[in-house]
């Protein structure tokens, strides 16, 4: 097989946002768009050569294709082994795992997440580095850097890989392992949590689950572990099968997007617990009967209760939450004597805390919790840290939550979300809120007021601009911050908080109890002025 290299030009769009590089399918279809990216990881990771890479994706449109291209190209650049999901799946925690469990020099995650998929639809690329976890800023920076001046590719003329079949071929002179997707990270789910006392709770005939994988990546995770290792009945995941195109469905488990989940749960005789995942598996959303729990409250639950979990029982080091996500996780972290951080949104902030020890759990309001296991967020790990919490404490997710808010207040939360707004307006709106910072102060109560950076405690590296944060004299909160994922135009986010102490008012419904404070954040930032908008797309 000979090694041809082939020319190109860069394209000027391929800086990654906050979690890889994203963008819609037709663009990644373009010649040389994926092959230069994948180029551009190759030349700053020069110690791929030699080593072993993970492959894998969500199983979305064009994910088995530019497996096909990612492997030839790994091969003319020297990497001596590829470990491929079977079918070219990988959840995005799975991933990690294999990284850390083979000591592998990195992976390529292909997934746009829990944004749609199909041939009109996004796809995505990120490269996670030896800890499991997405590159960090100064590797993404390199790598966008190189796709500026990328004039050659490398690749190899040979046919497809037999991605069906698990078992080991050659490309070249490198292998190519094709693996079960699920089994270890199955096994490592197993250690960190007590199945059997899982399985007694939902074996026992009279507790009710339903787990929802949007037919993306976690069904067949879901369907080993729930269905297989765990004895719950089959019909307890549901859109199991994944899709390229997730079915025509958004992938995203909120209250909006995974309403089959909070219909099984609505109502006297709704299930006990439901969850959904999101495409590559990484978030996750928990619900009991008539009850959600916020991101934010569950990694506040999490934190107060690890001790209860056979991976923690030993307590934990520390907890980190990204700026955005609510400060109940804070006061648990305050009442433990434990360090708690506030990182940027993203999960790659979360890596160096958690190689240094300094947190085990971690978690952000967009529906991701992780821990020290890996160094992604993982969906199917949250699902079943609260089943064996609810194993343990035979209690019901609103019993546990509630009882969590008497002890430590209650931190109403909601997020509002302005999606495909024009990005001229949106930049206006942030930098209209920016200039204003100064005067905030001593108005509407505001105590303060900044554009958040933060500093790495682990590495002393200063990621600035990372969100509007406006703080009242009551602990409440308005943050607004553009999204770095989207594919189309600006999207807005507005997280706002407010904390309540007394138990007789923790049972507000939640936008009731936040209308005041969305009501300033509109006339703080002229939202309906400067997009023309009068609602929000989705509340979250
Ligand atoms: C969104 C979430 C963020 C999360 C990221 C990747 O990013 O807000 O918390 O880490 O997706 O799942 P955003 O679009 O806000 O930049
Ligand atoms: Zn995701």
């Amino acid at each position: 097989m000979t090694i041809r290299e082939i020319a190109t030009t860069p394209f000027d769009d391929q800086k990654p946002g906050t979690s890889g590089l994203r963008k819609k399918v037709t663009r990644f279809q373009e010649s040389g768009y994926l092959e230069n990216f994948v180029q551009a990881i190759f030349d700053v990771r020069p110690d791929l050569v030699g080593g072993t890479l993970v492959i894998g994706g969500d199983g979305r449109y064009f994910n088995l294709a530019a497996i096909q291209i990612i492997l030839r190209m790994a091969a003319a650049n020297g990497a001596a082994r590829a470990l491929v999901g079977q079918n070219g799946l990988l959840s995005t925690p799975a991933v990690s795992h294999l990284i850390r469990k083979f000591e592998t020099r990195g992976g390529i995650v292909l997934s746009a997440s829990h944004n749609p998929g199909g041939p009109d639809g996004d796809f995505g690329i990120k490269f996670n580095t030896p800890n499991g976890g997405p590159a960090p800023e100064s590797v993404t920076d390199a790598i966008h850097k190189r796709t500026q001046s990328i004039q050659k590719y490398r690749t190899i003329e040979c046919a497809d890989i037999d991605l069906q079949t698990i078992g080991r071929q050659k490309i070249g002179e490198m292998t190519v392992e094709v693996i079960d997707p699920v089994a270890d990270y199955a096994d490592l789910m197993a250690e960190l949590f007590d199945f059997d006392a899982i399985r007694n709770l939902i074996g026992g005939g009279t507790f009710r689950l339903c787990f929802d994988a949007m037919h993306a990546i976690t069904g067949p995770y879901a369907t080993e572990i729930l269905v297989n290792r765990l004895g719950a009945p089959e019909s307890a995941v549901i859109n199991a099968t994944p899709l390229p195109d997730f079915g025509g469905g958004h992938p995203d488990p909120n209250l909006t997007h995974a309403h089959e989940a909070v219909e099984l749960t609505t109502g006297e005789d709704g299930a006990d617990f439901a969850a959904a995942s999101d495409g590559d598996g990484d978030r996750n959303m928990i619900l009991g009967r008539n009850f959600f729990v916020t991101p934010s409250d569950s990694l506040a639950v999490m934190a107060a209760n690890a001790h209860l979990i056979r991976g923690y029982q030993d307590g934990i080091s520390g907890v980190a939450r990204s700026m955005p996500t609510s400060a109940a996780a804070d006061r648990v972290a305050q009442q433990l004597g434990i360090e708690a951080f506030e990182t940027p949104t993203g999960w790659k902030f979360f890596g160096n805390l958690l190689d240094a020890g300094r947190i085990t759990l971690c978690g952000e309001e967009s529906f991701g919790t992780g821990s020290n296991h890996v160094r992604e967020k993982d969906g199917l790990w949250a699902v079943l840290f609260w089943l064996n919490l609810l194993a343990v404490r035979k209690q019901s997710v609103a019993q546990i939550v509630t009882e969590h808010w008497a002890t430590f207040g209650r931190n109403y939360y909601t997020r509002h979300d302005y999606e495909g707004v024009d990005a001229g307006a949106a930049t206006e709106l942030m930098n209209h809120l920016r200039s204003s910072l100064p005067h905030l102060p001593g108005t509407h109560d505001i105590a303060w007021a900044d554009d958040f950076a933060y500093e790495d405690p682990v590495d002393g590296s200063r990621t600035e601009q990372q969100g509007i944060r406006i703080g009242f004299e009551d602990g409440s909160r308005i943050v607004y911050r553009l999204s770095g994922t989207g594919t189309v135009g600006a999207t807005l986010r507005v997280y706002l908080e407010a904390f309540e102490a007394d138990t007789g008012k923790q049972n507000l419904e939640t936008q009731t109890r936040m209308q005041p404070l969305i009501e300033l954040a509109d006339t703080l930032a002229g939202i309906r002025e400067r997009t023309g908008r009068d609602a929000p797309d989705v509340i979250t």
